[in-house]
């Protein structure tokens, strides 16, 4: 097995490899004086099984192109077979029309992966499901549970539990964390009844004196989660927790968050944290580093991935 990482998020990239005891392979990948990308693996891939690892999060655009360079790359390497590692898969909210003449990005990103080379893609609670669809390839979607439930649980032990998704998107995703919780599920319900005239949160369920926690797959402003908080105290909630997979925390994400009724935001590392994110007060980065890890091994060893969720 042949583990490459791309610049997006090199600590997890070295804790993967930790976790595996597998080597990072040397690459390097850089900037022409255009800024053009250039890879090249320093190492002989020949026949190898590779797993090249990068998130597609900001700068997305780069990223993006860094991942398919050098999927290029290994293909002319003549790698045995590559797998696309991407712990956040960006471009993942574009996955429908929302308008005419408007992209479905989701899905070209897609295209361009696969039509890089790629010959299996791994990556983590994709915003939606469906994208895997997208590819024409074996994609695994990774859940996020093994990594937050063993702490939720341990956390609000004792207490009354009430797992809430902020948008109706998310209930799937609310629902199945409320079952390994046992715990109850409720669902905010945003509704903007004129144009002009600012969203109503209409939260549906019974969250009051509960402990509450919010679960959402990306984190991006902010304004989801911080709303949805303000909604759920209203409504008479104890506590208000949030576990969000991918930590965008774009723009004042990290101070929304500091002044909300948010008690604590747990996020992973799939996005490399800034440093703003890793110094604040009620934010925790928790790391995927070994779930992915094992996933990898798994995909190497033509072992099972789902039997990691039961
Ligand atoms: C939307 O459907 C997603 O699941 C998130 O709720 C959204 O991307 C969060 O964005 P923001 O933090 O900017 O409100």
């Amino acid at each position: 097995m042949k583990l490459i990482a791309g610049n997006s998020n090199r600590a997890l990239a070295e804790a993967v490899s930790a976790y595996l005891n597998v080597p990072l392979t040397q690459a390097n990948v850089k900037r022409f004086a255009d800024m053009e990308v250039f890879v090249e693996i320093m190492e002989n891939v020949r026949g190898e099984d590779c797993f090249f690892i990068q998130s597609t999060s900001y700068p997305a655009n780069d990223h993006l192109m860094e991942l398919l360079i050098a999927i290029d790359a290994l293909k002319r390497g003549s790698a045995r077979r590559i797998t696309a590692v991407i712990p956040y898969f960006g471009y993942a909210r574009q996955d429908r029309k929302t308008g005419g003449r408007t992209p479905i990005s989701a899905r070209l990103v897609a295209n361009l992966i696969e039509a890089a080379g790629v010959d299996r893609v791994l990556t983590m609670e994709l915003h939606a499901g469906q994208i895997q669809g997208f590819f024409n390839i074996p994609v695994d979607n990774l859940i996020s549970a093994p990594v937050f439930v063993p702490q939720m649980k341990e956390k609000f032990n004792g207490e009354e539990l009430c797992v809430v998704s902020p948008d109706v998107g998310g209930v799937v995703r609310a629902r199945a964390l409320a079952k390994r919780l046992n715990a109850d599920l409720a669902i905010i319900d945003k509704r903007r009844e004129k144009a002009g005239v600012s969203e109503v949160m209409n939260v549906i369920g019974d969250v009051k004196k509960k402990v509450c926690i919010l679960v959402d797959d990306i984190v991006d402003s902010g304004g989801t989660l911080c709303n949805a908080a303000g909604a759920l105290k209203d409504k008479g909630a104890k506590e208000v927790h949030a576990y969000v997979v991918h930590g965008v925390l774009s723009g004042g994400a990290v101070a929304r968050v500091a002044s909300s009724p948010l008690e604590s935001l747990v996020v992973t590392d799939s996005i490399a944290p800034t440093e703003a994110v890793r110094v604040a007060h009620n934010i925790e980065v928790l790391s995927v580093a070994s779930l992915m890890g094992e996933a990898v091994r798994r995909t190497s060893e033509e072992r099972s991935i789902s039997a990691l969720f039961r």
